[in-house]
């Protein structure tokens, strides 16, 4: 997606890509609403169930589905008994291959900017199966129960066909080089292994981290009906317009035809995008002839949505008896299906990480017969910062060097891969205030020094890094309406809130850029329909929008100047001499000369101006290197009787830019960290390598954090605005999870002297 419309992308001037050629004077928080704490907007309507979600959308006459799965990895369907499921209560419709409406493929992730799809395999068009849970059967009832009863009657004849369902078996099928957004994922520095070679202290060791399985809590649902030949979905989108669109592909429908919204989300991490089931779900409802809702099971979600693939990681680093690395050598495995196109590009994060003149740089890849794999929070920075940061900390106890020294001695004055200046890198203070706060000086430099009672009490630290993206194609439509004297603004931009404070944000910045108060803001997303295109993905939403509505405030103000006319104080300004201040448009230098937005609409005899645009083009990203950061600081308890570890502070310590909303953005960092926490202790989906089968698809043996096992999460920031982004900021979705899994590792092993090299870290590895 990023690569296709970065392609188009022509490089200007350094100074001509922030709008209006200057530096956004919002960065410095100019009307006092940025940086200030501001609750979720959405937030009352969730707590108190008026928020629908896209299984809580109803029609008339509406039917229920329920999928079955295949129970084979690779192979044909040779024959289908379905009379049990047909004459079983309530039933409406069995569909499978043999009859279900002729679709096209979607587009693959990736191959188009538009194309939003995990695969390009066809659904339902044909007998193959290419994973063990792929949806073979959609059975639509007048009840869900119905729906799911029938469906497990329907009984399928499979001819097997040699599949390759294990790590073993797909390395030896041939590996092949990763790419990223149809990029090599290769960097070749210098020479890095003749300078591992020949380096005074040396640390060369291999990681790994298993699948992970997505559980946001709304499980993926939609209620889909066809009206007069065009599709009506009520969905859980992370990216509506794009999704819209594929789907629409799918169907031979336009963009126009497809009526696609989203108006809650209820997390979504990567994983609320397009799948089989809104495919499957329209075109039963287009067989039937009736809406359907089609909700998955929590094991649904398992056979259905991809997660993030395992990995394989060798870090090796070569450093100088001082600790400045010579060498830095981070290379190694992760897995795909032979059609999908997500390798874990866990290299991301060390391209920028540390100053090292040698630098190999490399993610293979090997296929298997499974389900394809998508993104998951930070896809990349997650993994690969527990093999970057847990060899650092290999390499600072090797040195007997404090571990956040030996980070500082290496921190680059420019990208060591690319060259390029950073935009804006505080990872500094961001330690050095951290470990102050956290008290990291009283960590024990001796392994398994500190005891309280049974448990071994360790400190750990890691950095974490995710990339600072601005995807093109972002709109903002801004209505001023007017009651009498009062002017309201609605703001609607084509994105999505999955709970992380979206909407909110947007509200943020469009009351200051529109010097309205909150109050008088209203924000529209989660709609296909609105102009542009938004995805909520790569921790670059709110940056979309905000570039967004920076320049729809542009058009607005040409638009309302227009509107004034002769009789204005403003009369003979320019757009560019004339700012939003106090509820009208102001001369920038000259406040007095000022009208306000009601009196410029009503001398025009206008009940409301509404103005489109579209955001500047992400330029920046040619220019600069440009990062989240953080520094996270982890205290475990570990229980020398039984293994079991205990996470009992963390703080996280960030650089990413300017904060817009501290409330949210408190919020976003804590909900990063208790995945992290996750990730280090719990979360791995079990696969069989035999059949190739998810043996865990529920929440009873897939393990993620529940209150207890979170500690009081303490998060800081350095709020040092970014002057090359739209409002200062960087992302804040992604940022949180990255690094913390070392960090508990780098924890775990200073408490006890064990060191884990392959996630999670649970008790019988500790034992
Ligand atoms: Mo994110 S994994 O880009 O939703």
């Amino acid at each position: 997606l990023m690569q296709g419309a970065m392609e188009k992308l022509v490089p200007l001037a350094p100074d001509s890509w922030i709008p209006g050629g200057r530096p956004d004077p919002l960065i410095a928080h100019k009307h006092g609403l940025i940086g200030t704490p501001v609750s979720r907007l959405d937030g009352a309507l969730k707590v108190k169930g008026e928020a629908t979600f896209s299984a809580e959308f109803r029609f008339d006459h509406m039917a229920y589905a329920a999928l079955a799965y295949a129970t084979i990895p690779r192979g044909r369907i040779t024959a289908v008994d379905s009379g049990a499921a047909e004459v079983a209560p309530g039933v409406v419709l069995v569909m499978t291959h043999l009859n279900a409406p002729r679709m096209n493929k979607p587009g693959v992730f990736g191959s188009s900017p538009t194309a939003v799809g995990p695969a390009d395999l066809p659904i339902l068009q044909d007998d193959r199966i290419h994973w063990n849970g792929q949806p073979i059967a959609c059975v639509l009832a007048e009840t869900q129960e119905q729906a799911d009863h029938a469906a497990s009657l329907v009984r399928f004849t499979y001819d097997e066909e040699p599949s390759t369902t294990s790590l073993a078996g797909a390395k030896a099928n041939g590996i092949e080089q990763g790419l990223f957004m149809g990029q090599p994922l290769l960097n070749e520095i210098g020479d890095a292994k003749a300078a591992l070679a020949t380096a005074a202290h040396v640390v060369d060791q291999v990681y790994r981290t298993p699948r992970h399985n997505h559980n946001a809590i709304e499980p993926h649902a939609a209620t889909i009906a066809w009206v007069d030949g065009e599709l009506v979905i009520h969905d859980a989108s992370q990216m509506v317009t794009a999704q819209a669109q594929t789907i629409g592909e799918v169907f031979d429908l336009d963009l126009h035809q497809v009526h696609l919204t989203s108006p809650y989300v209820g997390g979504g991490f990567g994983s609320k995008g397009l799948w089989d089931h809104q495919i499957i779900g329209a075109a039963a409802a287009k067989l039937a002839q009736r809406p359907v809702r089609i909700a998955l099971s929590r094991e649904g979600v398992y056979r259905v949505v991809g997660g993030r693939s395992l990995t394989e990681q060798r870090v090796a680093i070569g450093a100088t008896a001082d600790g400045a690395f010579e060498a830095l050598i981070h290379t190694g495995l992760s897995v795909m299906t032979p059609h999908n196109n997500m390798p874990e590009p866990f290299i991301l994060g060390t391209r920028t990480a540390y100053a090292c003149p040698n630098i190999t740089l490399q993610v293979e890849i090997a296929r298997m017969n499974m389900l394809a794999n998508t993104f998951m929070r930070a896809p990349g920075e997650a993994v690969g910062t527990f093999a970057l940061e847990c060899a650092i900390d290999e390499l600072a106890a090797d040195l007997g060097m404090d571990p956040v020294e030996l980070r500082i001695r290496n921190e680059p004055d420019k990208d060591p891969t690319s060259g390029l200046s950073f935009s804006s890198r505080h990872i500094v203070d961001a330690w050095l205030s951290g470990a102050e706060r956290f008290g990291w000086a009283d960590r024990s430099a001796v392994l398994g020094g500190r005891r309280d009672g049974e448990w071994q009490v360790g400190m750990g630290c890691a950095t974490g890094t995710y990339p600072y993206y601005r995807m093109p194609g972002a709109q903002a439509r801004i209505t001023l309406a007017r009651d009498g004297d009062t002017v309201r603004a609605k703001i609607e931009v084509a994105a999505a809130e999955m709970g992380m404070g979206t909407s909110t944000t947007t509200a943020i910045v469009a009351a200051e850029r529109l010097a309205l108060p909150m109050d008088r803001i209203e924000v529209g997303y989660g709609d296909a329909s609105i102009p542009g295109a938004i995805m909520a993905g790569g921790s670059q939403q709110t940056a979309a929008i905000g570039a967004a509505v920076i320049a729809a405030q542009n058009a607005l103000v040409g638009e309302l100047l227009k509107l004034a006319g002769n009789d204005s104080p403003l009369a003979g300004l320019s757009a560019d001499e004339v700012g939003s201040e106090d509820g009208g448009l102001a001369k920038r230098d000259d406040p007095a000369r000022r009208e306000s937005y009601a009196s410029i609409l009503t001398r025009a005899q206008r009940d409301s101006v509404t103005v489109t645009e579209a955001a500047s083009q992400p330029l920046e990203l040619m220019h600069w290197s440009m990062h989240s950061h953080s520094a996270i600081f982890c205290e475990v308890h570990v229980n020398a009787v039984t293994g079991e570890t205990r996470v009992s502070r963390i703080l996280g310590s960030f650089d990413c830019g300017r904060i817009l909303n501290p409330k949210t953005a408190r919020s976003q960092f804590r909900g990063g960290i208790i995945m992290g926490l996750g990730m280090a202790l719990m979360e791995e989906t079990q696969f069989d390598e035999r059949s190739g089968r998810i043996m865990n698809p529920s929440l009873a043996e897939y393990h993620i954090p529940v209150h207890l096992d979170v500690p009081d999460i303490d998060v800081i920031w350095t709020d040092i605005a970014d002057p090359h982004t739209p409002m200062g900021a960087h992302g804040i979705g992604e940022i949180g999870i990255t690094g913390v899994a070392a960090a508990v590792a780098n924890a775990v092993y200073n408490a006890t002297g064990k060191r884990v090299r392959d996630l999670p870290i649970t008790l019988d590895k500790l034992m």
